[in-house]
């Protein structure tokens, strides 16, 4: 089933006399489980995107259906609740609260959802511990480094167990091997079934998902899944070859035997 439904998504921004057509006729699916990066230059529509994805701005135009239920209708109140449980955002500059500490920080979400104090200590106590930082729960952003930064805003984000974890350049502002250390967190946790969305302009980390989405324009210009379906399509999977569509390219070769009486 499909955890993500975009369609005919518009977002266009009137600055001035300037009009920017940041979004453009965007239709897409994402299934749950899926390993998806958002990739394309400066300025395509990356960002905008993946604000409306997590419901941080509404399109102009279009539907969004998050789980199957239409997002687009719902007041600011109904859509905070949804954001709050079933969306974990994850941004390049990790947007701590500064005064509260790494374990205050991974309590917020639980907080507002109301779960008893109690439970709570237990969740942040666990998250901390999972995410290597049990010997930091009392420190202060200021007083940790990016990459602890961003384990403590990788686990405020998921510490409500959401469907979907969204990360704008989670990366952006860690040096390679910090960065790559994050990568790998954001991975098991989508191997473990969350579904993960990563925007990011480094082809290193781009390739690595299971599904490119490029954007160009505010278009969606190419979407890998849609290109391997065509090359199904063309070169349909002969009767030994037929592994089952798991959406890896086959190890060897097609055999290259035309198929008879094409029509
Ligand atoms: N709040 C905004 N007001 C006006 N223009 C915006 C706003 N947000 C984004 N844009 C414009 O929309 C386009 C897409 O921006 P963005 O989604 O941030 O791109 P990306 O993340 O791919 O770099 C750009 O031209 C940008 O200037
Ligand atoms: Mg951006």
């Amino acid at each position: 089933m499909s955890v993500i439904q975009l369609a005919g998504i518009e977002r266009v921004f009137h600055l001035g006399d300037s009009v920017v057509h940041a979004l453009s006729r965007l239709d897409v699916a994402i299934d749950a489980g899926e390993y998806v990066a958002i990739m394309g230059p400066s300025g395509s529509g990356k960002s905008t995107l993946l604000n409306l994805l997590g419901l941080l701005d509404r399109p102009d135009a279009g539907s969004y259906r998050l789980e199957g239920r239409d997002v687009t209708t719902l007041s600011p109140d109904e859509q905070a609740a949804v954001r709050s449980r079933r969306i974990g955002f994850v941004f390049q500059s990790f947007h701590l609260v500064p005064r509260l500490t790494a374990a205050e920080n991974v309590a917020l979400p639980m907080m507002l959802a109301g779960i008893p104090v109690a439970e709570r200590a237990q969740r942040v106590a666990q998250a901390l511990k999972d995410f290597g930082l049990d010997q930091r729960a009392d420190h202060r952003p200021d007083q940790l480094s990016g990459g602890q930064r961003q384990r403590v805003a990788i686990a405020r984000a998921t510490i409500m167990q959401p469907a979907v974890l969204l990360a704008d350049e989670p990366t952006g502002n860690l040096d390679r091997a910090t960065g790559d250390d994050v990568i790998h967190l954001l991975e098991a946790l989508n191997e473990r079934g969350m579904t993960l969305i990563i925007v990011t302009h480094d082809p290193k980390i781009g390739t690595r998902a299971r599904r490119q989405l490029m954007m160009e324009d505010g278009e969606l210009r190419q979407d890998s899944a849609s290109t391997r379906l065509r090359q199904l399509d063309d070169n349909p999977p002969g009767p030994l070859s037929g592994k089952g569509g798991d959406g890896e390219s086959p190890a060897a070769p097609a055999p290259d035997k035309p198929s008879a009486g094409a029509a």
